[in-house]
């Protein structure tokens, strides 16, 4: 068998097939479907309250679905799935935590457990190796609550592949990041897609900073989604379809906008919508 043929037969990393959630009688996702290959880095592009965070709880196994299925690597998804590693929208580290960037990323070893026995030399050489992978060798030994936001960051992704997963799942990892330390999080991952190929499916409301990496982009609006390559996606029929309304698709200044625009056609309404990436 020729190398693309073997590839050809590998199952995708994750399927999601007709996925609906409902929460306190609301439909929250309708009917969500895509499916994401070994290392592609794919964007969850949403407004707020699009479902971005419901989806991926949900891929988890955190979240019950009123209909349709998850499968991570051709099997039905488990909970505690060792083959996924996730990085929360919301992760509050206090200053007063008496624990150093190591010992976190040493926690992801045995699937969050506390309490455990002291790392042997491997676990450690593990966990330095991590730290290094992140570019955290800095602040290796700094308490983590003492940590900034963008290298708090690097230590919750080092403590999410430290189980070797092959699906790395960050909900707005790039919230309260500057622009620069926000790009330093985007290559790093790119670049641990590739080196690690782990497949990598990041959650964000702006798509900007993501289209210089992105393999394919899953769109979610409304509690639907369209995904694909982001050329073929971000589309102003594509998406006016998943808003049901029209929305715009403009290119300015090498940015992707997508403008809502207004009912009663008084033109594009700037700030209705999430849309409007700025920044
Ligand atoms: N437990 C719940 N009960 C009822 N409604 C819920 C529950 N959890 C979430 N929701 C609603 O589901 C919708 C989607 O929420 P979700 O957190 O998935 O959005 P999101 O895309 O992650 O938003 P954000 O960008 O603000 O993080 C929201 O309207 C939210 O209020
Ligand atoms: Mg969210």
């Amino acid at each position: 068998m020729g190398l693309a043929e073997a590839s050809a037969t590998l199952p995708d990393v994750l399927q999601v097939g007709g996925v609906s959630v409902a929460l306190g009688g609301r439909k929250i996702l309708d009917d969500v479907s895509f499916t994401i290959g070994a290392g592609e880095f794919t964007g969850l592009i949403g407004p707020n309250g699009a479902g971005k965070t419901t989806l991926l709880r949900v891929i988890l196994g955190l979240q019950r679905a009123t209909a349709g299925t998850v499968a991570v690597l051709g099997q039905p998804r488990s909970r505690r799935n060792p083959s996924i590693g996730y990085v929360p929208q919301k992760v509050l580290l206090d200053s007063d935590l008496p624990m150093r960037a190591r010992d976190l990323v040493a926690l992801g070893m045995d699937g969050h457990r506390f309490g455990m026995p002291l790392p042997s030399r491997q676990r450690s050489e593990a966990v330095r190796e991590m730290l290094h992978a992140v570019d955290a060798d800095r602040f290796a030994d700094a308490r983590v609550g003492n940590l900034s936001g963008g290298e708090q960051q690097r230590v919750l992704i080092a403590h999410a592949l430290i189980s070797r997963p092959r699906l790395l799942l960050l909900d707005e990892p790039l919230a309260n990041l500057d622009l620069r330390s926000g790009q330093e999080i985007i290559s790093l991952l790119a670049r641990i897609a590739t080196s690690q190929h782990v497949a990598v499916l990041l959650s964000a409301h702006e798509m900007n900073p993501l289209l210089p990496v992105m393999d394919r982009v899953v769109y979610l609006a409304a509690g639907r989604a369209a995904s694909g390559p982001a050329d073929q996606v971000i589309q102003a029929d594509v998406l006016s379809k998943l808003y049901g309304h029209h929305v715009d698709v403009l290119h300015v200044h090498g940015r992707v906008l997508v403008v809502a625009g207004t009912e009663d056609g008084e033109g594009a309404d700037l700030t209705a919508d999430h849309a409007l990436e700025a920044g």
